[in-house]
């Protein structure tokens, strides 16, 4: 891949500049709570262990049936995908993860220049900063970097308790001209969170709303703990278009906010919580079962090519990978391409070994028993 598409403030050395790096184009970013948090996470995320510590993604439970005959030319396999009227290159998804910091541009510009170059499906970190501050749009605005990608705009429904409504869910979508916006839902998190927003009540109701009202599709989101089948179906009732499960397995959230807790008390509660939550194989299943159709994310722990395929033979239509994706973005560019290179050949390499012709076809062949 060519960096031709990153602006001149897009990281080219090997490492991601930290959040104090001086840069001409950079916008004004004056430190606020939500702008240090979001330095925090990045920061906790690549340096720390952060993991869910016994629980994994349930994909380990299912096996794959070795076809030793594909009926098929490997180099014809095809993984161009649909989702939300959208064709992608491939069934990879870049997870929301950041912006409204410099850093947080720059990570945004490289992960943006490699999604346009294999047209992959991106999305962004939570959007309230640019609320806040709407000067800080720009350092979630991908667009001159990545015109043709599908894009996801992101906020915490909770914020729906707090203020924000139809209006500031439209800025978000416009200031990025996304596809649909990721709304997460994060009741741990903000538990966890020495500044966390924890009522929820009436949410449900709420996000009903801004589905009739909103002109994109809204994704239904959580951050690592899982979406239940009942919680999918009451979702899918209210409006929401597609569910992204992110289940646990993967970064562990009560993990990376027991890192920046304030006392010993919160500390403790976050390693508590740490294995938290539905496992994504578990959440695919339950969601499938109850919504046969509805446009599915699988994301979660999900680590390598194989693991792709297995979320997209239990139901998925797209899948989700955030820490190895910021981990590889804060390395290099090269590593970036390289990731993303190795997460096809893993996956092509599944389809032509199941003999399968295209990802969808994994969900209409018997290619995992269970253990
Ligand atoms: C640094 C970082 C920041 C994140 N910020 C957001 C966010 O703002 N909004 C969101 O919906 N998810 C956010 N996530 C959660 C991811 O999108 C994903 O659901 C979760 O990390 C599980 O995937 P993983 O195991 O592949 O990391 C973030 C993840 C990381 C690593």
């Amino acid at each position: 891949m060519t960096s031709t598409a990153a602006p001149a403030n897009t990281p080219n050395t090997t490492n991601a500049p930290n959040a104090s790096t001086s840069n001409s184009s950079a916008p004004n970013i004056g430190p606020t709570t939500t702008q240090a948090r979001k330095a925090d996470h990045i920061r906790i995320c690549l340096q720390d262990n952060i993991e869910c510590r016994d629980v994994t993604h349930g994909l380990d439970r299912y096996r794959w049936i070795h076809h030793c005959l594909p009926d098929l030319n490997r180099d014809e396999i095809d993984l161009k995908t649909q989702f939300l009227g959208q064709t992608l290159g491939s069934p990879l998804l870049i997870s929301s993860m950041t912006g409204g910091t410099e850093q947080a541009q720059q990570i945004n510009y490289r992960l943006a220049a490699v999604a346009q170059h294999y047209n992959l499906a991106m999305g962004v970190g939570s959007q309230r900063v640019a609320v806040e501050n709407p000067g800080l749009m720009g350092t979630f605005d991908v667009r001159a970097i990545a015109p043709n990608i599908t894009l996801f705009a992101n906020l915490g429904a909770v914020q729906l308790n707090y203020t924000y409504g139809i209006d500031e869910c439209r800025r978000l979508v416009d200031g990025l001209q996304a596809n649909a916006l990721i709304l997460h839902l994060n009741p741990l998190q903000e538990c966890i969170q020495p500044e966390g927003d924890v009522n929820f009540k009436g949410l449900l109701h709420k996000i009903e709303r801004l589905c009739a009202q909103l002109p994109v599709p809204i994704i239904a989101k959580e951050v690592g703990n899982g979406i239940s089948g009942a919680m999918a179906q009451r979702l899918i009732a209210a409006g929401v278009a597609a569910i992204d499960v992110a289940g646990a397995g993967g970064t562990s959230w009560a993990k990376v906010e027991s890192e920046r807790a304030e006392n010993p008390i919160q500390r403790q509660l976050g390693l508590t919580f740490a294995d938290w939550g539905i496992p994504t194989a578990e959440c695919l299943v339950q969601v499938r079962e109850v919504a046969p159709t509805v446009p599915l994310i699988a994301s979660g722990g999900i680590r390598n090519g194989v693991e792709v395929a297995k979320a997209i033979a239990l139901g998925a239509d797209l899948v989700g990978l955030a820490r190895p994706f910021l981990q590889a973005a804060c390395e290099s560019e090269a590593a970036l391409d390289q990731l993303v290179e190795l997460l096809l050949a893993e996956l092509t390499t599944v389809l032509f070994c199941t003999n399968c012709a295209t990802p969808a076809e994994l969900q209409t062949r018997s290619v995992l028993r269970q253990d």
